[in-house]
């Protein structure tokens, strides 16, 4: 998505780190393997396993800039590769290893989701130039910020927090006050709160989307999402809580695909993720151009903010992350003050939340967002000065300063 995602390149700075991964059938190509991986970030990570291992990895939550993977002892490659895809997510690019010489299946892989094929034995350059090529084809799902989408992913560093109602008052400000055409999508399919707390009934088929991201097309999504206002539409679930629900970053990036070529001409997504979620699979927040990390000022949050931080920066450039007080009290009665929470984090606050839990409370009974009932109360000004700071909305002038501008657009000087 961003600088940070992009692939390197052999004429970027070489940085040590996971940029490669490769899950070998064996390691006899191991030697080739560093030889072409080198100007790619340094050592790649190897180790045995194929198909197999390779998902193993990824159970950790970060994806590699370019996977490779031996196919040789799969039973159904394509099949592999298809998962293994959805698993990464766009900007991924597997290069696939075999000994089979063979178009029809080279096609197969490539339609499967492979960016490259490579027949063994291979030589360092020859799989060198399948590293190029594989870095110049650009990814299926294009970066949010070049596709014009602005996507923003709220999460807490503590548990209530406040990043919920951050994300679903921040969707409803741009909705509502801003012209934006909002889509606001709950991660948390279980336990989620933006579809109660708007008074909507809840998307069917949450556990669909994580379990089969595949099966997602636009007809599915126009019928998962359910309409709040005019431009905006909630995306929550209320799954059983008898299974966990896994969300992958494969599954994201789908869903945002088809959320944005949906007939809505959607232009803005909230993700509400879960701070569990950011933080077992942070790849999920990868398209994201800011990710507000909301926490209360406390020691815990102090210590959870800087290693959610840590985790985030492993798939999302630094400087999108925002961090945001939440539930902040009057007259210093926080645990600690914000000075202190900086200096423990080695991070600046850029947004607070004040505390309100009147009008929090009035809203969350009556089902209806902040605004509605509160719109010049500290907490609900907070939330829209943030929205339309990430959102890099330039705010509408209101009252007398509309009429200024009208004013001077009337006699030519606007
Ligand atoms: N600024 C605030 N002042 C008072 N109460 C607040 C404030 N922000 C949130 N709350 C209340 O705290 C509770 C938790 O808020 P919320 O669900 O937004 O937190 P969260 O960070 O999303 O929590 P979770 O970890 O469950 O996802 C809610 O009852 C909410 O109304
Ligand atoms: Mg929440």
């Amino acid at each position: 998505m961003s600088a940070a995602l992009a692939l390197k390149t052999p004429h970027d700075d070489v940085q040590p780190g996971a940029v490669v991964w490769a899950c070998l059938d064996d390691l006899g190509p191991a030697d080739v393997l560093r030889a072409a991986a080198q100007p790619y970030g340094g050592a790649p990570l190897i180790t045995a396993g194929g198909i197999g291992a390779a998902f193993e990895r990824l159970q950790h939550g970060a994806s590699p800039r370019i996977l490779v993977v031996g196919i040789q002892n799969a039973p159904d490659p394509v099949s592999g590769i298809r998962a293994l895809a959805e698993k990464c997510g766009s900007l991924t690019r597997i290069i696939a290893l075999g000994t089979v010489n063979d178009v029809a299946l080279y096609r197969a892989l490539r339609g499967a989701g492979a960016a490259e094929y490579v027949v063994l034995p291979t030589a360092a350059d020859a799989l060198g130039a399948a590293f190029d090529d594989a870095a110049r084809n650009p990814p299926a799902a294009t970066d949010d910020r070049e596709s014009g989408t602005c996507t923003i992913a709220v999460t807490g560093a503590l548990g209530g927090a406040g990043a919920s109602t951050l994300a679903i008052n921040a969707a409803w400000h741009l909705a509502a006050e801003c012209g934006r055409r909002v889509a606001l999508i709950d991660l948390d399919a279980q336990f989620g709160r933006a579809a109660l707390s708007l008074d909507l009934d809840p998307s069917h088929g949450m556990r669909e989307i994580f379990e089969h991201p595949e099966r997602i097309d636009s007809l599915f999504i126009a019928g998962a999402l359910v309409p709040a206002r005019a431009g905006l539409w909630v995306l929550g679930g209320e799954e059983p809580l008898d299974t966990r629900v896994e969300v992958t970053a494969g599954a994201v990036d789908r869903l945002l695909d088809e959320i944005t070529s949906t007939g809505e001409a959607i232009d803005t997504v909230i993700l509400d993720v879960p701070r569990t979620v950011a933080a077992a699979a942070p790849d999920t927040l990868r398209r994201a151009r800011a990710v507000a990390i909301v926490s209360e000022l406390s020691l815990a949050g102090i210590r959870d903010t800087g290693r959610l931080c840590g985790r985030i920066a492993e798939a999302c450039d630094d400087d999108a992350i925002r961090i945001i007080a939440g539930k902040v009290a009057e007259r210093n009665r926080s645990e600690i003050d914000a000075a202190e929470f900086e200096r423990g984090t080695g991070r600046r606050i850029t947004g607070t939340l004040p505390w309100d839990l009147k009008n929090l409370s009035r809203a969350g009974r009556e089902g209806k967002a902040l605004a509605e009932i509160a719109a010049s109360a500290p907490l609900a000004r907070s939330i829209a000065r943030l929205a339309e700071e990430v959102a890099g909305v330039q705010p509408t002038p209101s009252g007398p300063a509309r009429l200024l501008d009208m004013v001077k657009h009337a006699i030519g000087k606007g």
